[in-house]
């Protein structure tokens, strides 16, 4: 539990948001649709990317160190948008950070998936990394009980996204080899489909020409605004005001490539100066 010591003067504070890289854009995006008085300060480990193929040590190491970072740069809440940080870092992040709220990706994309399936089936796609941790199987498992839950590591998606190759051929025959199988029998098939890594909600056109018209396909992104902003009133740390807040984006490699793809992922441009870059 945060103090009221702690919530007075920091209710003005931004909100940290952490990614491996351009990836997390997508959570920001709803971040700053449920939360527009908010400020945010982002940071995309650019220089460290992909975290989904690296080992849980090295996950925790560098999702310690950019969570510390945006500590120092002074922020009232944590929001770790990678998918892989969430699955492999949250503990030691927020026995680290206290008395800073942290809060996860896996949590609230579990909970939209639980919500939105009926027959208890629900696929979970993500990293390799996060598949292996069993984060997302063990949350569904907690939330529903008799839930069936099957988890593929789709890793060449992210490459996908970043590239924007993410309509056509190319990414539905990629799509279709690693789902496939999985909705072959109806009668078997899950009818969720939880987009559990970062970058795979850009690629949805894609995966519903896979999956068919059926399955709900749902990610974490405004499950988790709506987690954010539960837990900010809870804690009086909300921004009072109607002035939209500020947004400061950073990375620790690569500004012009950073925004341009992450052009994409945050749903509006912006240009490589708009982004300042870092060294952890
Ligand atoms: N941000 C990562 C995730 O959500 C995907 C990219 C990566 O592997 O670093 O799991």
């Amino acid at each position: 539990m945060v103090s009221s010591d702690f919530s007075s003067p920091h209710r003005h504070f931004p909100i940290g948001v952490f990614d491996s890289g351009v990836g997390g854009l997508t959570v920001l995006r709803a971040l700053r649709d449920r939360l527009p008085a908010e400020s945010f300060v982002y940071l995309g480990d650019t220089a460290r990317l992909p975290y989904g193929t690296k080992s849980p040590d090295s996950v925790r190491r560098y999702s310690l160190q950019a969570s510390q970072f945006l500590v120092s740069r002074g922020i009232k809440c944590l929001v770790v948008a990678c998918n892989t940080a969430s699955a492999m870092a949250l503990p030691l992040l927020r026995e680290r950070l206290s008395p800073i709220p942290v809060i996860g990706v896996i949590e609230p994309g579990a909970a939209a998936g639980c919500g939105a399936s009926r027959s208890g089936r629900i696929a979970v796609i993500a990293t390799e990394g996060t598949v292996a941790g069993g984060a997302y199987q063990e949350a569904i498992a907690r939330m529903r009980a008799g839930a069936q839950v099957q988890a593929r590591a789709c890793t060449l998606f992210v490459a996908l996204a970043e590239e924007g190759w993410t309509e056509g051929e190319i990414a539905e025959t990629v799509a279709r080899r690693y789902l496939e199988d999985l909705f072959a029998t109806p009668a078997r098939a899950p009818d969720t489909l939880v987009l559990g890594c970062t970058h795979f909600p850009v690629l949805l056109g894609a995966l519903r020409r896979v999956v068919g018209p059926e399955v709900t396909i749902v990610d974490s992104a405004a499950t988790t605004a709506a987690a954010v902003a539960a837990e900010l009133a809870e804690l009086q740390l909300a921004a009072s005001g109607i002035a939209p807040g500020r947004l400061t984006l950073m990375a620790t490699d690569g500004a012009a490539r950073f925004a341009r793809v992450g052009s994409r992922f945050l749903g509006e441009p912006f240009a490589a100066d708009d982004v300042e870059l870092v060294d952890l």
